[in-house]
């Protein structure tokens, strides 16, 4: 019998060389309890594996879909073409450009198919999982108070801070 909670998000990104920063949103996922399912797909590379994933993840009880990716980035955009999912989409730094050219291909969705972009790197990875957090937290209860727990501990830590 399997006793693996189903994925309530998946983490996308185009290519194993996103994994470093991505962990990043796999880690603020784990630290919030949420069941989570990573995989390298790419827009470009593997279209019709991205595709059939993406197309099943409603089925396997994904909530929210995170695609992280470099240079022309269109994996968010064309993962929120295959669903009516929440995605998030999080520019990677790449090869060159600082990630500029990932951040305007991730943010400039022409209106109808909408990718909620987030910071360059792994700001936007954490920031990616926080935001899925709080998307799942709207119908869970218990979630929004660790939310709260979350933001508390880190104002804490913030008004704790010594200066030399
Ligand atoms: C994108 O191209 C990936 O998301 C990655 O950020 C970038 C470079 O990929 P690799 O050449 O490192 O596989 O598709």
């Amino acid at each position: 019998m399997n006793t693996t909670p189903p994925p309530l998000v998946a983490i996308l990104m185009g290519s194993k060389s996103d994994w470093e920063v991505m962990k990043a949103a796999r880690d603020t996922l784990l630290q919030f309890g949420i069941p989570n399912e990573c995989r390298v797909l790419s827009a470009h590379r593997t279209p019709h594996d991205t595709a059939a994933f993406v197309e099943g993840a409603e089925g396997r009880g994904v909530e929210v879909i995170i695609a992280a990716a470099g240079g022309a980035a269109h994996l968010a955009g064309v993962v929120a073409a295959h669903t009516v999912l929440p995605v998030l989409g999080v520019p990677m730094e790449g090869w060159a450009l600082k990630g500029l050219d990932a951040l305007l291909s991730t943010v400039q969705m022409p209106p109808g198919i909408p990718v909620g972009t987030l910071a360059i790197g792994k700001p936007g990875a954490t920031n990616a999982a926080l935001l899925a957090v709080a998307i799942l937290a709207a119908k869970r209860p218990e979630l929004r108070e660790r939310l709260r727990a979350f933001r508390a501990a880190q104002a804490k830590k913030v008004l704790a801070e010594t200066l030399e």
